[in-house]
């Protein structure tokens, strides 16, 4: 196994366990959150070593926005924080930022400046970091059909012009690759509404480790699992 060769392009994680970890350590929840945040960093920091072209975050689902609004809040600040900390580091790594999800349900500010930071990275193409943010998978394959429901019902399109390939560039992640691969932590074996139409394919690795204590070394062992795959696509 060597990871120079046979790199996915594309990698989505699924960060879990915040919470049990702040709990592990007698510390409140936004801590957990907090910590998870440094974890961000150490994956960006990863795929960026391995030449991984784009990595995918599950930072905030759109069953996230039914926690204690403190929690919500103290989530949106360090998303906040994150954009205003990172983005000259983004900008000297090559990183261009792109968001998927509900956008228009994040607070004005922080939409604002994701807003700013998308922009400000648009021309950077060694990695394309993905954050899902206000995001759930039924919800964007449910927005897509009604899109192309109404598409039809104006002649736009024809009803057999639906193809897999048509209707997956109605959704969020259209221009991205399919996930190769699907990490989550925390050991838990569930996918909890991400990108249910993207990782039709994707080899999963769950890491028993909770998210804030995941390092660059996690990514190089679950790329490592995913090298020894034998990836058929359903055929033998
Ligand atoms: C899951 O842990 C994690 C989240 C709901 C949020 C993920 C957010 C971060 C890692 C920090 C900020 C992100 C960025 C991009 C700066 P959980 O709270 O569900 O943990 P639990 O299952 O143990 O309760």
């Amino acid at each position: 196994m060597n990871l120079h060769n046979d790199i996915p392009k594309h990698i989505a994680i699924i960060m879990d366990g915040n919470g049990r970890w702040a709990k592990a350590h007698g510390l409140p929840r936004a801590q957990g959150h907090r910590a998870g945040a440094e974890s961000v960093r150490e994956a960006i920091d990863a795929c960026k070593e391995l030449g991984v072209s784009y990595l995918t975050l599950y930072a905030f689902s759109s069953e996230n926005w039914s926690r204690p609004p403190a929690e919500v809040s103290a989530l949106m600040v360090l998303l906040e924080r994150f954009l205003e900390s990172k983005v000259d580091d983004l900008m000297k790594q090559g990183v261009r930022l792109r968001a998927i999800g509900q956008l228009d349900r994040l607070p004005a500010k922080t939409r604002a400046m994701l807003d700013n930071v998308i922009a400000k990275t648009a021309g950077n193409d060694l990695l394309t970091l993905v954050l899902a943010l206000s995001y759930g998978s039924r919800e964007e394959i449910t927005e897509a059909a009604k899109k192309i429901a109404l598409m039809v019902a104006s002649g736009e399109i024809a009803a057999n012009e639906i193809t897999p390939d048509f209707f997956g560039s109605q959704l969020h992640t259209s221009g991205l690759p399919d996930p190769d691969l699907l990490i989550r932590t925390s050991g838990e074996m569930r996918v909890s509404n991400f990108l249910l139409w993207q990782i039709s394919y994707a080899e999963m690795v769950i890491v028993d480790k909770f998210w804030p204590d995941f390092r660059q070394g996690d990514v190089f062992a679950a790329v490592k699992e995913y090298q020894k795959r034998h990836r058929r696509y359903g055929s033998v």
